[in-house]
């Protein structure tokens, strides 16, 4: 088995490490007891994933002397919201927790937004460490400080950039997901290969259904190589000013796919991105940026993996075309009330676009509806 590998993320003063590796929960107490200034930390985390992961980090805290507090939050989408965001706060500030503290993220895309954020308003701002434990979590979301909660209005749009002071991608996590979760992860590492690495994208081909199937080393690799171009795109533009907007390949068809489907079980975040990696594809050969080599290669992929596709392959009905351009209107990436789309002149070359003509992509979409 691989020992624990390093990305370091270079932000000046709020750089900080990756440490991606199987046990390093079990080695917590270790890795985050010198970032400490007193021996006390407060965790944040869900209820399935107390149940799985919550007591051996405590235990291996203990084992470096660190006490521990945790808070245990329902699971789910709508947990990241006002409700249970004012919740977290008040308990953390209960704790006592002081701004050169740290608090523990312990959980999913959610949990490492929802704690993030109150990390990044608590007296100001406090210290935080994410241990992400879903593949999605440890691809994206713990890496790059994109902190925040959902509200009426949409999704992300209250937070914060608050980078944490460490991440602990446990790969032997992974081992407990659910097949279908995990497969919604992997739309994220492929997003990686098919904007920026076509040697990347090549080496899922090859090794992709070997991680999902468990291969450890191949797991390891796979999220070390996507935190690393995560890492080095968020320290050229840390706050999405503009490469950072090509980690949103995929993002603008999927945003209005999960709206269309109303944030519901019928699709998840994942699946979203690999169904609009492939459409974002698909338009830029429409458009001829590309070959048709090279949606034919995404698709085939993401079949060979067992992953939803096409618009087909989401239960139930969805609107029609218009409908769902009305709903990418809604993005909040839109700049000046004009879609902005991530396009690619082929297999890892991503760029960002502000020129793409409405009947595009109103014509893929009408024809991906069939
Ligand atoms: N998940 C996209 C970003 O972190 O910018």
């Amino acid at each position: 088995m691989s020992g624990t590998e390093t990305v370091h993320v270079a932000l000046d003063a709020r750089a900080y490490d990756v440490r991606i590796g199987r046990g390093l929960v079990a080695q917590a107490g270790a890795e985050i007891a010198p970032l400490l200034r007193r021996k006390r930390v407060a965790i944040v985390t869900d209820v399935h994933v107390a149940g799985l992961h919550l007591a051996p980090l405590r235990a291996a805290l203990s084992e470096a002397g660190i006490v521990s507090e945790a808070l245990i939050l329902p699971p789910g989408e709508a947990t990241k919201g006002w409700e249970q965001f004012t919740r977290s706060v008040e308990w953390l500030l209960e704790q006592k927790v002081e701004r050169r503290d740290l608090v523990i993220a312990l959980g999913g895309g959610v949990i490492g937004d929802l704690v993030g954020f109150a990390a990044a308003v608590l007296r100001r701002g406090v210290g935080f460490v994410q241990i992400p434990t879903s593949l999605l979590a440890q691809v994206d979301s713990s890496v790059g400080g994109k902190t925040g909660i959902n509200t009426a209005q949409g999704k992300n749009l209250v937070g914060a950039f608050h980078q944490p002071a460490l991440v602990l991608a446990d790969i032997g996590l992974l081992d407990s997901l659910p097949r279908r979760d995990f497969l919604a992860g992997y739309g994220e590492v492929v997003k990686y290969g098919l904007l920026g690495d076509s040697a990347f994208f090549d080496w899922l081909e090859a090794h992709g259904p070997a991680m999902a199937a468990g291969d450890g080393a191949a797991r390891q690799y796979a999220v070390r190589r996507s935190v690393e171009m995560k890492a080095r795109i968020v320290e050229r533009d840390e706050t999405e000013e503009g490469d950072r907007a090509l980690l949103n390949l995929g993002h603008t068809f999927c945003h209005a796919l999960e709206k269309a489907t109303d944030y519901s079980d019928r699709l998840l975040h994942g699946e979203g991105v690999a169904i609009g990696c492939a459409l974002a594809f698909e338009l830029s050969q429409r458009l001829g940026l590309c070959s048709q080599e090279a949606p034919s290669r995404v698709r085939a992929h993401l079949r060979t993996m067992g992953m939803k596709v096409d618009l087909a392959d989401i239960p139930g009905d969805l609107p029609g075309a218009e409908a769902l351009l009305a709903l990418m209107g809604q993005d909040k990436k839109v700049l000046d009330g004009r879609l902005r789309f991530v396009l690619a002149r082929g297999i890892g070359e991503a760029f960002l676009t502000a020129d793409v003509p409405r009947e595009a992509v109103l014509g893929l979409l009408s024809n991906a509806l069939g």
